[in-house]
């Protein structure tokens, strides 16, 4: 791994506290700074620690813009699967951070390669993307990159394997139908951020988290992009963290 910091920690509250010190470490940097951000089990401690630090006064968003890596198609923002729903929820009503500056992709939209452009020239507009926080799916995908042939660069559509679908559907009840299909931020822009921060929780991670980060570079392995980047920060619990070379990893309590 080309410039990357692997962290193990003991649990997945500690994975949220020393996520929520890089956080403040590029806030207090740029007051103004853009964050990309995601949804899902895994970011949960993090948004926890956030809202606590923001309550303590020591995080102001007033200044933050944000991008989130995905959504669901066909899924309106008050339905309480969205990941607008979700980020509403979890972070964005419980700090000061101003709605008109949160971006999520529109599942609603008729015509879904426009939505895709416009959130790219947004990000443009925007800068470009200064700290970009991801989870891991167990096929090893990023936002929705699932596991392909190439590495898709720009915010597309995309079809949710089975796997994915499967993963999803805990979230989901009995009678709900799991979508299959989202639109998620391209591997380009992912990569473009100028800081990565990689959160991972679980043993169910750790077979997939060594081969994104020791293995071949493929697009068959999205995360494995990661690779490459010159400024990657990992946080993994015990359990995710667990198939990962001592040597290259900093074990902290
Ligand atoms: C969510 C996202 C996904 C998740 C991944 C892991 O916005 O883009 O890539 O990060 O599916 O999900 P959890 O955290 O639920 O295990």
């Amino acid at each position: 791994m080309y410039g990357a910091r692997i962290i193990v920690v003991k649990d997945e509250q500690t994975v949220g506290k020393w996520a929520a010190d890089v956080f403040e470490q590029v806030i207090s940097r740029k007051p103004d700074c853009l964050l990309g951000l995601a949804t899902g089990t895994t970011p949960l401690t993090l948004y926890r620690e956030l809202v606590r630090r923001y309550h303590r006064q020591m995080l102001d968003f007033s200044g933050i813009h944000t991008v989130n890596l995905d959504e669901y198609v066909g899924m309106p923002p008050e339905n309480h699967q969205s990941y607008r729903y979700f980020m509403e929820k979890n972070l964005f009503q419980q700090i000061n951070i101003n709605p008109k500056n949160t971006h999520l992709l529109n599942g609603l939209a008729g015509d879904a390669k426009s939505e895709c452009r416009a959130y790219d020239r947004l990000i443009d507009e925007l800068g470009g993307i200064d700290l970009q926080l991801l989870g891991i799916g167990q096929n090893g995908h990023i936002g929705f990159n699932e596991p392909s042939d190439n590495f898709y660069l720009q915010t597309h559509e995309v079809t949710l394997t089975e796997e994915t679908r499967r993963a999803n559907a805990r979230l989901f009840a009995e009678d709900e139908i799991v979508p299959s299909q989202a639109l998620t931020m391209g591997c380009g822009y992912i990569f473009a951020a100028r800081k990565i921060l990689l959160l991972a929780i679980g043993s169910g991670k750790a077979k997939i988290l060594q081969r994104a980060l020791f293995g071949q570079v493929t697009p068959q392995v999205p995360a494995s992009l990661l690779q490459l980047h010159p400024d990657v920060t990992i946080i993994a619990d015990e359990a995710a963290g667990r198939l990962l070379p001592e040597c290259a990893t900093e074990s902290v309590s």
